[in-house]
């Protein structure tokens, strides 16, 4: 396998706080280059990407090969039948296979030990593009949207609404790199991993809370839900459909919000249930600027991480 370069991108405080805002502001030159149609920007021309999902998506897929295309690269789609990670290979295989091909793996798995297994084989850097434990991207994707809306992240109250899943857990990994307020409002028996919010309030940098109460809502910055159940969890809809019933993101708790209140989702959304179409269609939603963003945070985290600054 060629030489080891580059890094890693598995959970957000592995990196610092410059490192993290430093990939911001090369996905914010990304987006300027994308919209005046800079077609000399290509930091990764000769470059391969290998993405492995395990799972369905969308904005995942698309966002990182197209985005990586955009860039000069050319990004491998492996569909879930194709590698049958651990199935008809063992992780640690593919990962050095991979790796002796490609100049960079990302990778959308359900058990973050894969993840973590993978990352620990391949002599390239890893790219989480969400496992059942966190979703770093969709937060980097988010924390530019934030900035391009309120101008600050740091400073900013957010309020994440519903099931304390891998959303909730990239937001307590980044407040422990940047200083804001994160509240995680959720029923109880949904909440976020107990180590991981310990870890964030231990961090000592930003203010964290976990609470049963919808009155937290009040004075946010951003409003945050995603699904009540998340991939391969779907089958126990019915009970969590009960359990999250009042903590619906709908016009009357973005009122109790206040008016300075965004609203944002990491897409896909259940119309009807965590959310609304009012909410998700009314001025204040930013999910498809979001959703927009995964493609530029994305390639300023793969330009960090290559370390292809040095190409551009
Ligand atoms: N937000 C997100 O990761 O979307 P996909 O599951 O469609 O990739
Ligand atoms: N929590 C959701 C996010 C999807 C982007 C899931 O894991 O299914």
């Amino acid at each position: 396998a060629p030489p080891k370069r580059g890094k890693h991108f598995l959970h957000l405080d592995d990196f610092t706080r410059e490192e993290l805002l430093d990939m911001l502001e090369k996905a914010k030159l990304c987006k300027a280059k994308f919209y005046t149609r800079d077609e000399s920007f290509k930091p990764f021309a000769g470059q391969t990407m290998a993405m492995i999902f395990t799972k369905p998506s969308a904005r995942t897929r698309v966002s990182f090969e197209t985005g990586f295309f955009r860039l000069g690269g050319h990004a491998l789609y492996l569909d879930p039948n194709t590698i049958q990670l651990g199935k008809r290979e063992p992780t640690k295989d593919i990962a050095r296979v991979l790796s002796g091909y490609n100049d960079v793996i990302m990778a959308r798995l359900f058990a973050h030990s894969d993840l973590l297994e993978l990352a620990q084989y391949s002599s390239v850097p890893v790219i989480n593009g969400l496992t059942d434990y966190n979703h770093p991207c969709q937060i980097m994707a988010d924390a530019l949207t934030l900035l391009e809306r309120k101008g600050r992240i740091e400073g900013t109250k957010v309020v994440y609404v519903g099931d304390g899943n891998n959303i909730v857990h990239s937001w307590l990994r980044l407040a422990m790199r940047l200083s804001f307020e994160f509240v995680c409002v959720c029923p109880p028996g949904y909440e976020p991993c107990p180590s991981t919010v310990e870890g964030a309030k231990a961090a000592g940098i930003s203010s964290i809370s976990v609470t049963s109460d919808i009155n937290a809502v009040k004075g946010a910055d951003v409003i945050y839900t995603d699904v009540w159940a998340s991939m391969g969890q779907k089958e126990t809809i019915d009970t969590r459909k009960v359990d999250f019933a009042p903590y619906q993101v709908n016009e009357s708790l973005m009122a109790l919000a206040g008016r300075q209140a965004l609203f944002m989702h990491c897409l896909p959304a259940e119309r009807g249930l965590e959310t609304t179409d009012g909410v998700m269609e009314s001025p204040v939603s930013v999910v498809f600027q979001e959703a927009e963003n995964r493609m530029h945070a994305q390639n300023g985290i793969l330009l960090h991480c290559l370390e292809a600054t040095k190409r551009m």
